[in-house]
């Protein structure tokens, strides 16, 4: 076998026999560059072959712009359609004009601004790119990357590399070249590894060929950005929303992408609700025993409790989401989620590249936080007795041990409570014979702060219920225990008594609570 490439033909998904190839790895430091590496993936690239490289965006796959047999198999490895055009990525200035015709004007300002950087505006085409490279069209995408690997890569290679992003066609974008490896490993000749790359997201498009320029794809240059320097630009309005019936300018914008395996569902509404009807829905999903993934921030994520919850950013620094999103999406699909519930961002500067993409990555599913929060009465469910340090508690305690169909916090007050008190010895003796403790409870006073739209006050007796009344009015959700269950079976004081009396009271309970439990699971309205 010695001096002979290693050959061996497969059938890939569609059963069409490809070529199966050795795919050398490389790393390289951006910040000293390996000549001799560049250098060889230079030589690839101009036989013809197929390189992917890092760019400030998200990795590229590199091939030579102006050889047509490049452009199809860059096509093939991707498993992309062919009539979806490549972008070309020059490293000169200077490189433009010999891609693209009739310039417009303002395009200087903006390469002076944005180049290198993650813009690609797009122009009338010149003869020396071929149609391959464009996908029949007469136009061609042209953006100068800032990442040094690029440029240098870009330069050993003659100076046009067509590239688009480095992943399987229906995959997130790859953001390091262990993504890259994971789609095309086997399929192209090299990967230059130069870590992760800054951006995240794909560079921001703009056509260039229209008056006011258009934005086809949002991205890290804002069209706050450019109106700054060029006055108006206008935006595809096919980009977010599903409502439009139009094909989107650019024909990869089209394609659902971004499509994690599993169903991805975006949440939206104000945060508040956005985390209460994620963690409803994820509760509901625990239930049924079904996996669910929830794309939360560094603000959000200690309130949810189940599911596999991913940290996608802080909200303080959309850079930050921006970076994470497609990894995120990816490690998603190495777990066995069958949901992904993701909180949603505002869509402006950077969030408009963020929002474009979850929603591509969604099919465009939205859920309303408010509707979903709306199906669930009540959150907090607050027993309260005169001291609480007997009946409240064991009842609160009995409760936390039924499996509901919605979460409910759950806990008790007294209505005098003068100091914390730990609970009442005979009651907890009463709960640890039924294997349930209240040794991390202490007595608390009952005040405003339990009263809340979605709370439930529950009164173990009716004195207790009227003075809460009177009180605090009658704007809330105050019941006796007895009267929102239907059973009037009283609820003996045990206090002062001996643990028999405690017995009977825990008995009583019981049967209480339990119905309660009933009651609040029939409150939840039926999933269709
Ligand atoms: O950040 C980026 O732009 C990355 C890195 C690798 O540079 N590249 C990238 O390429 O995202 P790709 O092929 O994944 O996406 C290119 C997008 C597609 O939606 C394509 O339809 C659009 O650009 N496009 C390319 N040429 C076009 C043209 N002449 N007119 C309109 N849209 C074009
Ligand atoms: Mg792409």
């Amino acid at each position: 076998m010695r001096g002979r490439r290693i050959k061996e033909f497969f059938f890939d998904g569609n059963n069409d026999i490809i070529n199966f190839m050795e795919t050398k790895i490389r790393k390289i430091d951006k910040n000293q560059i390996d000549e001799t590496v560049i250098q060889e993936a230079g030589e690839v690239l101009q036989r013809g072959g197929l390189v992917a490289f890092p760019t400030e965006t998200v990795y590229g796959l590199g091939a030579h712009a102006l050889k047509e047999e490049a452009a199809l198999k860059t096509y093939a490895a991707k498993g992309r359609p062919s009539d979806n055009p490549l972008i070309v990525h020059i490293a000169e200035y200077e490189a433009l004009k010999e891609m693209a015709v009739n310039i417009p004007a303002e395009t200087d300002i903006l390469a002076m601004h944005f180049w290198p950087g993650p813009l690609t505006m797009v122009f009338e085409k010149s003869e020396a790119v071929p149609y391959g490279t464009t996908g029949g069209l007469d136009t061609v995408a042209v953006r100068m990357p800032s990442d040094p690997v690029a440029q240098a890569l870009i330069r050993a290679a003659g100076g046009f590399v067509s590239a688009p992003s480095a992943n399987t066609s229906g995959r997130p974008s790859p953001t390091t070249a262990e993504h890259v490896a994971e789609d095309l490993n086997g399929k192209i000749d090299m990967i230059l590894d130069g870590g992760t790359v800054d951006i995240g997201l794909e560079s921001t498009i703009l056509d260039m060929t229209v008056s006011p320029p258009m934005i086809l794809r949002p991205g890290a240059v804002t069209s706050e950005m450019l109106e700054e320097l060029i006055g108006e630009v206008s935006i595809d309005e096919t980009l977010l929303g599903d409502e439009s019936d139009k094909a989107p300018k650019a024909p990869g914008m089209k394609y659902r992408h971004y499509a994690p395996k599993a169903k991805l569902l975006i949440v939206e509404g104000d945060l508040r609700e956005e985390v209460l009807a994620i963690r409803q829905l994820s509760y509901a999903a625990h239930r049924e025993g079904r996996q669910t993934g929830i794309i939360a921030t560094a603000e959000t994520l200690p309130f949810y409790k189940y599911g596999s919850v991913k940290n996608i950013g802080t909200r303080e620094n959309e850079k930050t989401i921006a970076r994470s999103l497609y990894r995120v999406l990816r490690e998603f699909d190495e777990e066995e989620v069958e949901t992904i519930y993701s909180e949603s961002f505002a869509v402006q500067g950077m969030g408009k590249a963020i929002m474009n993409r979850l929603e591509k990555a969604a099919g465009h599913l939205r859920i309303s936080a408010g509707a979903v929060v709306k199906q669930q009465k009540y959150r907090r469910i607050t027993f309260v007795s005169g001291t609480d340090s007997a009946r409240a508690s064991m009842a609160a305690e009995i409760l936390r041990h039924f499996e509901l169909k919605q979460e409910y916090v759950v806990d008790s007050r007294g209505l005098v409570v003068l100091f914390p008190e730990p609970p009442n010895q005979k009651a907890e003796a009463i709960m640890k014979s039924a294997q349930m403790t209240l040794s991390d409870h202490v007595s608390r006073q009952f005040d405003e702060e339990n009263l809340q739209d979605d709370a439930l006050i529950l009164a173990i007796e009716e004195s207790q219920k009227s003075k809460l009344l009177s009180e605090y009015g009658r704007g809330w959700n105050v019941y006796t225990l007895n009267e929102f269950v239907g059973d009037d079976t009283a609820i003996p004081d045990p206090y002062g008594k001996p643990l028999t009396a405690y017995g009977e009271c825990f008995e009583v309970l019981c049967r209480l609570v339990s119905r309660l439990a009933e009651k609040l699971d029939s409150l939840v309205e039926e999933e269709g």
